[in-house]
């Protein structure tokens, strides 16, 4: 018999009985809760924070489970074969009552909409608890609502503080972004948002998809979480920085711009590595945070691949009060 990682059954239990627990995804930690439990979802939303009308990702184990409480079409099919599990998250239209005849997903979930959102993780822990719990579970970034997202388990013991929820500690997030956001009706395919596989992978795939006005302009997006201050930390940001102050933070890509003097500095990708980059944004975010740094100056993230979904959440870190 396989033995069973203590943290993992106890979350399990805690979740079992209508409780919150943070889990490691591959993409950023989630705050997960029974997604069909209306009470232990109200949790979520009272320790995050979040605005009842900003909806939740559920996530799921397999196609089976994603398909009794949504619609998948054909192209939905094709690029969850493709890209699940993974960064990626379907909003496609809800059932109204699941196929298996299940309980249905709690209607807090999904905010009213006749939508709902699904991810099916890599994340071993996170597909054992789904699986152990045999339920979908409601999973939002594990941070206070507006702050910045966790890639650790310090992060979210940070994001908390006394308030903290039970955490499995997973290490660090391989991705390092939230996943990206389709919304997918029929066969037509829109992003809502940019996230840990870039929307040219996407597309080599699957050929052209609609983009959401707010990713074209910048703008507040569509889907209803994202209110433009995003991701802040409590030091002002400064993008697109080549040098900072002795009394600044300097997050480096690469070493062409190394600024002579800093407060404190923090590499993303000497070998300007997007990949490795965006893994460690939020923790570079986090670090500076913490050092009391006058103002934490980015420098140039090339606009390209997942380089995108890293820009956007700069320039929401940026736009502060
Ligand atoms: O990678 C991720 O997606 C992480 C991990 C934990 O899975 N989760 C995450 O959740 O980033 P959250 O709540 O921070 O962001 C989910 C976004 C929100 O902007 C929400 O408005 C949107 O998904 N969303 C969820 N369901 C929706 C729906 N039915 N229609 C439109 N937007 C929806
Ligand atoms: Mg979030």
């Amino acid at each position: 018999m396989t033995r069973i990682n203590p943290d993992i059954k106890t979350a399990c239990d805690i979740i079992l009985s209508g409780g919150v627990a943070a889990l490691p995804t591959e993409t950023v930690y989630g705050l997960a809760a029974d997604a069909t439990n209306y009470d232990a979802v109200s949790r979520i939303f009272l320790l995050k924070n979040r605005p009842n009308f900003n909806p939740l990702i559920s996530h799921i184990s397999d196609m089976n489970m994603a398909q009794n409480y949504g619609y998948f079409s054909q192209t939905a099919l094709k690029l969850a074969h493709k890209f699940w599990p993974g960064a990626l998250t379907f909003i496609v239209p809800k059932h109204k009552i699941p196929l298996n005849n299940t309980m249905p997903i709690a209607g807090n979930v999904t905010a009213g909409l006749d939508t709902i959102g699904l991810r099916m993780p890599l994340h071993p822990i996170m597909q054992n608890v789904i699986r152990m719990v045999n339920k979908p579970l409601a999973a939002p970034s594990a941070n206070i609502s507006g702050g910045i997202s966790p890639t650790d388990c310090h992060h979210v013991k940070i994001s908390f503080g006394q308030q903290a929820p039970f955490i499995v500690d997973g290490g660090a997030c391989a991705v390092g972004l939230e996943s990206t956001i389709l919304h997918i009706f029929d066969n037509q395919v829109t992003l809502l948002r940019q996230g840990g596989i870039s929307a040219d992978e996407i597309m080599d795939f699957i050929g052209h998809i609609h983009i959401a006005d707010n990713i074209k302009n910048n703008k507040d997006i569509i889907a209803p979480g994202q209110l433009l201050k995003h991701y802040a930390p409590k030091t002002p940001v400064l993008i697109n920085q080549t040098d900072c102050t002795i009394d600044d933070g300097f997050i480096g890509f690469g070493t062409d711009y190394i600024p002579h003097h800093a407060k404190a500095f923090y590499q993303l990708s000497d070998t300007k590595n997007l990949t490795q980059a965006a893994q460690n944004l939020f923790s570079a975010l986090y670090d500076m945070d913490m050092r009391q740094v006058k103002n934490i100056c980015i420098a140039p993230i090339p606009d390209m691949g997942v380089g995108r979904a890293m820009n956007e959440r700069i320039m929401r870190a940026a736009t502060h009060k």
